[in-house]
């Protein structure tokens, strides 16, 4: 055996994997892996120092992962993801690829489908990854005065590919490109989305005229493209994962907090803005998330409010406690950004505690400092 070259270089100690691989295959969703299996998979482990999943394992790995995901108020759905298996997938252009793909399958012209995409295993030398936070997102453009046009949140990323020639719009609602990297240290590569895999949503008011001319869209599903999705031991850091939006995500925390729109609705509603007791920021927001629900529903795309949300999660509490396994949640995450104290989460509480399988944040970016102009340095 050549413990020399890159893939046969394990990534934990021996003991730790193994420990951690077992404890995954007894989980009851594989319906009791067999001694056969676990023989092979310690006998992997022992000269190879990693193993590969079966698709089944696979599979319920990712969805136990969501299952675990303490910040995820939409884990309900968890049996249901759909896991495409793109393992085989080398090269940046293959990952690339993948992600087109990916996007064109879950977005589905707006019936959002819960779709994880898992691309290779982490080997040493190797972590073959997508540098966006989510497949699709807005450029943020940093200008002289300090303020941002666009998604202060894509600052950085936007520097990053400006300073290997992206050139956007410009404008609030540009779409980045795809940046992707082979291994720490390399240079990223940026691809640009067709236009047809990237779904937008305009937004418009049921009741009131002068909102669509304020020229506020966004994306039709966040599909989260950077974190690490681990299972039994293996890490694989390019795991992009969609789901379907709840409303106040966009509205609130998006558009309200980092795209400060509120005091122009306000203003265009005629609200006294002097005072935050005349409840500006409140009624600005009702509307800006009445509008997204109501634009997201008339472009035949699937979107939650957060009563439901809510809801759903509380019935998915009750059937996890009543299959005998404890909820962990992060509060914060869970907790609706607006009318909180209506739903049931906001008076619960929760333990954060991180079990694997899971997703975890990516590794820090290690670039080099010619390729990208030391834009992260
Ligand atoms: N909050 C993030 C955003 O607005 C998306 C996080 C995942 N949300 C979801 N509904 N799957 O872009």
């Amino acid at each position: 055996m050549d413990m020399t070259t890159a893939r046969n270089q394990p990534q934990h100690a021996p003991a730790e994997l193994l420990a951690e691989a077992c404890t995954f295959l007894a989980s009851a969703e594989l319906r009791g892996t067999s001694a056969a299996r676990l023989a092979t998979v310690r006998e992997e482990i022992t000269h190879t120092g990693t193993y590969a999943h079966t698709a089944d394992e696979l599979t319920w790995g990712a969805r136990i992962a969501w299952r675990n995901a303490t910040s995820c108020l939409g884990r309900a759905y968890w049996r249901a993801l759909e896991v495409r298996d793109r393992r085989e997938v080398t090269t940046v252009d293959e990952l690339a690829e993948a992600c087109v793909e990916h996007l064109r399958v879950a977005t589905n012209g707006g019936r959002v489908r819960l779709t994880i995409t898992v691309g290779p295993a982490a080997d040493a030398g190797q972590a073959l990854r997508v540098l966006n936070h989510q497949l699709v997102g807005y450029a943020g453009h940093l200008q002289a005065d300090g303020s941002v046009v666009g998604d202060p949140k894509s600052v950085w990323l936007t520097q990053l590919v400006r300073s290997l020639g992206w050139s956007g719009t410009g404008g609030r609602f540009d779409v980045l490109p795809l940046v992707i990297q082979r291994a720490p240290g390399e240079r990223p590569w940026w691809y640009r989305l067709p236009r047809d895999v990237v779904m937008e949503v305009p937004l418009s008011h049921p009741d009131l005229p002068w909102f669509e001319a304020l020229g506020l869209r966004w994306y039709a599903h966040p599909a989260i493209s950077h974190q690490r999705l681990r299972i039994g031991g293996v890490d694989y850091p390019a795991a992009p994962f969609s789901g379907w939006y709840t409303a106040t995500e966009i509205s609130a925390e998006n558009l309200a907090r980092r795209y400060s729109v509120l005091p122009e609705i306000a203003q265009r509603m005629g609200l006294d803005t002097t005072s935050t007791r005349t409840l500006w920021l409140d009624r600005a927001l009702v509307e800006l998330t009445t509008a997204v629900l109501h634009s997201y529903q008339r472009h035949g795309v699937i979107v939650v409010d957060h009563h439901h949300a809510a809801k759903s999660f509380s019935t998915h509490e009750n059937s996890e406690l009543a299959a005998g396994r404890p909820v962990y949640g992060r509060y914060s995450s869970l907790v609706a950004p607006t009318a909180a104290a209506t739903t049931d989460v906001y008076y619960r509480s929760y333990r954060n505690r991180v079990v694997v399988p899971n997703f975890f944040p990516p590794a820090p970016i290690d670039l080099d400092p010619d390729a990208a102009n030391g834009a992260l340095r």
